[in-house]
């Protein structure tokens, strides 16, 4: 489906007709139908290389609008394929159909794809897989397979159903019924009448596999363990990093992280899990333990029994942030890290959840969540179009830099900050650098937020928990060889600081990547363009762009 090859002077096209399309499903033991790219979950792999020109036409078969987004792609210069509905595109609609062409330019390892629209992304995902330029060998010894490990959640309810009754009521939604494993919950659906086998990996003694591990999921952090065995990070986001070995992955929606895999037992059965990590304990989860096995070649199945993983706690916050502090850029002369040092726009955003009124709902209130006490709203035409073809009315340029009232963001917040809402973006000079500081906040509860941005990769510069200080915070930056990323899990009651240049014209959203945050309003939006605008900056756009 993806690759039909075509080949030109420079690079290669892969040219894929994908259909999004209805498939009834079951896991379980309930079955339903959910939306899918080519009756997939979790959808096909997209497999290119660093350079090449990807195009896909994405046709909509199904009675939602929807897109595709291709989280942690660049996009240099081709925002309009980067896929936000009402961000960078109107909707594809029922029975129509959009290409997103785009080319990879500086990224190899792991990205993914999913629908950025509703909650469609609950199965509408699937990874991308960018090999280094032929000939080019990785940092670090050749695996001997290569596989993608996608994490997610399902849901025994239609997700759209979910969230919409929840947003009606004014309450959270209901957390999910499993996490999965490359679409499988495991172990956890041996408690009803027809268990579904987990995903099995069948390995071969003494060899290397490179694990792709995706978090797909829509509202939880996850701890990743193979039972046995240690793991060898040396890739997230598709940026190389220092190789260090860990029992223990932590990986935040959004986030992708290569790992190897050393078969180095002879024989056995061997469990892999995907468990929660949450320590705001207010918060409901999915407590369930998402099951896999890696299997030896040679192993009898019903003749060994599988060895077990030590689940850590869904609150392991240490093992979290040991996992995190241990993560850096690989800084070598092929790959350094081009850290910002001087600053030109310098911006706080505190992120959190708040009450509003809501006479319609149940309790005359709802949750809203907001950046900088912003609660964005989604307009009904595409921000970009608008900007591009000077249409006035979609959004204003007025979010805020910095919050606007000053407080002890971590103790007891002040009671009247209401939060307001808008479709306010934040303009920045191209090619300027931006710190942003990204502030959790107690109104509600110390949460933690993975903040992904698009159209950027960010050296995630400082990190710390409790209150930002502008005085003593940057002396402690890591400006040498910090992590490059493009998600970022910003520490529950605590804050993390990122540095970028602005060297891509367009419309960039940013957002926390748990979809139910997201559905309440933590996202905002950038737009960079040069001194006479984007039309000067931006090619105009695609034919076939959607209309709203
Ligand atoms: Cu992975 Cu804006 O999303």
């Amino acid at each position: 489906f993806w690759a039909e090859i075509i080949t030109n002077v420079k690079s290669t096209l892969f040219w894929g007709r994908n259909k999004i399309v209805m498939r009834k499903t079951t896991r379980l033991c309930s079955t339903k139908p959910i939306v899918t790219v080519n009756g997939q979950y979790p959808g096909p792999t997209l497999s290119a290389r660093e350079g090449d020109t990807v195009l896909v036409k994405v046709v909509n078969h199904v009675k939602y609008n929807v897109t595709l987004h291709w989280h942690g792609v660049k996009q240099l210069r081709t925002c309009w394929a980067d896929g936000p509905a009402y961000i960078t595109q109107c909707p594809i609609q029922p029975g129509q159909s959009y290409v997103y062409n785009f080319t990879l330019t500086g990224q190899r390892g792991t990205l993914w794809y999913h629908a950025h629209i509703l909650w469609l992304r609950a199965t509408v995902h699937g990874a991308i897989v960018i090999k280094p330029k032929r000939h080019l060998p990785y940092p670090f010894p050749k695996p001997y397979k290569e596989v993608a490990v996608i994490l997610g959640e399902w849901w025994k309810a239609d997700t759209e159903a979910v969230i919409n009754q929840a947003m009606k009521a004014g309450v959270a939604p209901n957390v999910s019924d499993a996490h999965t494993i490359n679409g499988h919950p495991g172990q956890i659906s041996s408690t009803c009448s027809s268990p579904q086998d987990g995903f099995k990996l069948q390995v071969k003694s003494g060899k290397t596999y490179l694990l792709r591990i995706v978090n797909a999921a829509l509202n939880e952090d996850l701890f990743f363990k193979v039972a046995g065995h240690k793991l060898t990070v040396v890739e997230v986001d598709a940026v190389y990093t220092k190789p260090f070995t860990t029992d223990t992955v932590v990986i935040t929606p959004g986030q992708t992280t290569n790992v190897l895999l050393t078969t180095d037992k002879t024989a056995g059965q061997y469990m892999v899990t995907a468990s929660p990590f949450m320590d705001a304990m207010i918060i409901a989860v999915d407590n369930r333990t998402a099951t896999a096995t890696v299997h030896y070649e040679g192993t009898l199945a019903e003749a060994s029994a599988i060895t077990a993983v030590n689940v850590p706690p869904r609150n392991a916050t240490s093992i979290a942030t040991g996992f995190i502090n241990s993560l850096r850029s690989l800084n070598s002369n092929n790959f350094p890290a081009n850290v910002p040092k001087k600053i030109d726009h310098s911006l706080l955003f505190t992120i959190g959840l708040g009450i509003n009124p809501c006479p319609s709902c149940i309790n005359g209130t709802r949750f809203v969540a907001a950046m900088n006490n912003v609660s964005f709203i989604l307009p009904t035409t595409a921000i970009l179009q608008s900007h591009f073809f000077n249409k006035k009315g979609t959004f204003t340029t007025d979010f805020p830099g910095n919050p606007p009232v000053i407080f002890n963001y971590t103790g007891n917040g002040p009671t009247n900050l209401q939060t307001s809402t808008g479709t306010k973006v934040y303009r920045l000079t191209y090619n300027s650098t931006v710190q942003i500081v990204l502030q959790d906040t107690g109104i509600i509860s110390p949460e933690s937020h993975p903040i992904h941005l698009h159209g950027f990769n960010f050296f995630e510069v400082g990190r710390d928990v409790g209150n930002y200080d502008p005085k003593t915070s940057p002396s402690k930056f890591n400006l040498v060889d910090p992590i490059e990323r493009n998600t970022i899990g910003v520490p529950s009651g605590g804050w993390a600081a990122i540095r970028f240049k602005a060297d891509n014209p367009g419309v960039w959203f940013m957002h926390c990547h748990f979809e139910v945050h997201t559905t309440w309003g933590l996202k905002m939006a950038f737009l960079v363009e040069n001194g006479n605008g984007l039309n000067e900056s931006l090619p105009p756009p695609p034919g076939d762009l959607p209309k709203c």
